[in-house]
């Protein structure tokens, strides 16, 4: 019996690559694939979603374009990290699949009330505007979802936007407030898990030498994505943050967790967006999610290898 997913997504060339290795894996049911403005504005997520669905040989999937911007503050978008397209580096052709005319959101909403409660899990790769934004449109909708399983935050490795905030929370901390006040069972995989999980040129190498398209393509994208984190954290590659999303799901084994609360800091300019994890339990505050902090990263690289070569 395959889970039935919808993946919200900046794309992004980590969110390419979570997405490829969703289409990937016959464990899942893609219902949808909704496109947010985060990485780069959503006149190029949702192309840059299409291209992927494309580049996967499954022009079927449904995308979906959601909001414009966060819920209250301006956006801010990662060029600088991801490229003007948002997926530089491998040359893509323009998607010739259509764009659902539907709102990202309203398919959200209508997708979760109309399928059995429990039964739909929510695959966050960006800001949580579009989820933030289903939960005022329809409350309902928070019961009836099976889990949330986000990349976003950070807390013992702090921030990679601020000094205290992970982009995808601080884009849009008043989405990321309403989603974890909400009750929804939440994974949360922060940057505390993800810096572990580096795109070694030996874990590149696997995929460029594929002899499919995806294989070397997504050597293309990772080749260009790490370089910025590459050079800011003087590793050998960066932190591949949203393909953990999917890999949670299908292989939870590969990571280590501990549920506890985490509460989104949305008042102080200096400290927006950051995730107060309560690691230690050290208030009342009651756990909220069930927070990952140790990964895996051979299992998890061998899992991708391993499906991204049966894709196309
Ligand atoms: O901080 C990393 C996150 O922000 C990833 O989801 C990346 O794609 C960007 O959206
Ligand atoms: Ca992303």
């Amino acid at each position: 019996m395959s889970l039935p997913i919808i993946i919200d997504t900046d794309p992004g060339q980590d969110d390419a690559v979570a997405i490829l290795l969703a289409l990937a894996s016959p464990e899942f049911e893609v219902l949808g694939i909704t496109a947010v403005a985060g990485n780069v504005p959503l006149a190029l997520t949702e192309v840059n979603a299409r291209k992927i669905c494309e580049l996967a040989g499954q022009s079927d999937i449904k995308v979906y374009s959601g909001a414009i911007r966060p819920m209250l503050r301006p956006l801010v978008t990662a060029e600088h990290v991801h490229g003007r397209t948002g997926l530089d580096g491998p040359v893509l052709p323009e998607p010739t699949m259509p764009l659902q005319q539907q709102h990202a959101v309203d398919f959200i909403v209508e997708t979760l009330m109309e399928r059995p409660a429990g039964t739909v899990a929510l695959c966050t790769l960006g800001p949580l505007t579009n989820i933030g934004l289903a939960l005022v449109r329809e409350p309902r909708i928070a019961s009836r979802i099976k889990r949330i399983v986000a990349m976003g935050g950070g807390f013992f490795e702090g921030g990679n936007t601020t000094p205290a905030a992970e982009f995808n929370i601080y884009v849009d901390p008043q989405a990321a407030r309403l989603v974890f006040d909400a009750g929804i069972p939440i994974t949360l995989i922060p940057l505390d898990c993800t810096h572990q999980a580096l795109t070694t040129r030996a874990r590149v190498e696997k995929f460029r030498k594929m002899t499919n398209k995806s294989g070397p393509a997504v050597a293309e994208l990772l080749d260009f994505f790490e370089r910025f984190d590459e050079q800011k954290y003087g590793t050998d590659g960066g932190p591949l943050h949203d393909p953990c999303v999917i890999a949670w799901l299908l292989k939870p084994e590969l990571f280590t967790s501990r549920d506890v609360n985490v509460s989104i800091e949305c008042e102080s300019e200096l400290t927006m967006g950051m995730t107060v994890i309560d690691w230690w339990r050290v208030t009342e505050r009651k756990a909220n999610a069930t927070v990952c902090r140790g990964i895996d990263a051979d299992g998890f690289f061998a899992l991708m290898a391993e499906r991204i070569a049966k894709l196309r």
